[in-house]
C-alpha cells in the first residue's frame, strides 16, 4: 500500500538519483574531454593507430610549397605591419634542421591579437589581410573561438595544406590571480602590495584553454615578451622566417611534459 507521503519520498530518491547521476556524467565526459586536450598539446602524442589524411606527411614538392606559402603568408602579414612568427612543430622545424618537418604537415605561426589588430580592426575574415591572402588563392576561416585560430587554407594538386594562423591575448592578470598559490608566499600580505615587476604574460585566444587550464599539464601561457616583435629572423631553406625570442624558450611553455625529447608522428613511424 502507498501512502502519499511514501510517494512524495520517493519522487525525492528518484530526484536525487537523478542529479547524482547526470553529475557523475558531466564530469566523465569533462575528464575525457580534458585528457584529449591534453593530449593534443603533448608534442606530438596522437594517439596510436589514429592517423588522419591531413596528417600524412608532406612529400618533397609539397615541402617546397609549404615553405613558400608560409613565407606569403609572414610576407603578406608584414607588408601589413603586422609580425608573426613560426611556432608549435615548425618551429621545433626550424630550430632543429632549418627546414619544416615532414610529418608536422599543417604549419603554425603565432601572434598577439594586438599585432593584428592593430592593422585589422576588426578579426572577421573580410579584413584588408585576410583580403590579401585570399587574393594569394588562400581560403581564410572565420576566426575559430573554441581553438583560437584562424585556418589559412591552400589547395594543392595532391593535398590540402592548412597553415595554422595562432592567435595569443595578454593574460597577466589571469595568470597571477589562477597561480596566486605560488605567489602568495613571496611577499607578507600584511604589507602593502608593491607595484610589481612581474612579466607579463600571453596564453592562446581560446575558450578551450580557459575550461581546460586547471590541469597540472596543461600549458599555462607563457611569458609576453617571447611573442613581442621585433623577432630574430632564421633560415627556412631558402626563406627567412621569423622565429619568437629566445630561441625554443617559447616550447618549455607550450609542451610542458615532454619539450625535451625528439619525437615523430605516429604518422611518420608507418
Ligand atoms: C626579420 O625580418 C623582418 C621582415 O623582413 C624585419 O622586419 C625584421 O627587422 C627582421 N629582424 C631582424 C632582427 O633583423
Ligand atoms: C626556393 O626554392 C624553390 C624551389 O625549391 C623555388 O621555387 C623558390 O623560388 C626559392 N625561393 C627563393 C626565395 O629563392
Amino acid at each position: 500500500m502507498y501512502t502519499p507521503l511514501r510517494t512524495r519520498w520517493l519522487r525525492l530518491t528518484q530526484m536525487i538519483s537523478g542529479i547524482f547521476v547526470t553529475a557523475l556524467l558531466a564530469i566523465l565526459v569533462w575528464t575525457y574531454c580534458r585528457n584529449a586536450h591534453i593530449r593534443t598539446i603533448r608534442w606530438y602524442d596522437t594517439e596510436a593507430g589514429s592517423c588522419p589524411d591531413s596528417f600524412l606527411a608532406l612529400n618533397s614538392d609539397e615541402l617546397a610549397q609549404a615553405r613558400r606559402l608560409l613565407h606569403v603568408v609572414l610576407r603578406t602579414l608584414q607588408k601589413h605591419g603586422v609580425q608573426a612568427a613560426l611556432c608549435h612543430g615548425s618551429l621545433w622545424g626550424v630550430l632543429r634542421r632549418g627546414d619544416l618537418l615532414p610529418c608536422d604537415p599543417q604549419p603554425d605561426l603565432c601572434l598577439l591579437d594586438s599585432e593584428l589588430l592593430k592593422a585589422a580592426p576588426h578579426l572577421a575574415s573580410t579584413n584588408e589581410i585576410f583580403k590579401s591572402l585570399h587574393a594569394a588563392e588562400f581560403s581564410v576561416s572565420e576566426f575559430d573561438n573554441w581553438m583560437g585560430l584562424h585556418r589559412l587554407k591552400f589547395t594543392l594538386a595532391t593535398r590540402e595544406i592548412q597553415i595554422n594562423l595562432r592567435l595569443f591575448r595578454d593574460c597577466t592578470n589571469f595568470y597571477y590571480w589562477s597561480h596566486r598559490h605560488q605567489y602568495a608566499n613571496d611577499y607578507p600580505s600584511y604589507l602593502p602590495q608593491p607595484e610589481p615587476p612581474r612579466p607579463r604574460w600571453a596564453c592562446p585566444a581560446a575558450l578551450s584553454f580557459y575550461v581546460f587550464n586547471w590541469a597540472e599539464d596543461a600549458y599555462q601561457g607563457f611569458p609576453k615578451f617571447l611573442l613581442e616583435p621585433p623577432f630574430r629572423n632564421l633560415t627556412l631553406v631558402n626563406y627567412s622566417v621569423s622565429v619568437p625570442n629566445d630561441d625554443f624558450e617559447m616550447q618549455k611553455y607550450v609542451y610542458p611534459s615532454d619539450w625535451w625529447k625528439e619525437k615523430s608522428s605516429v604518422c611518420c613511424m608507418q
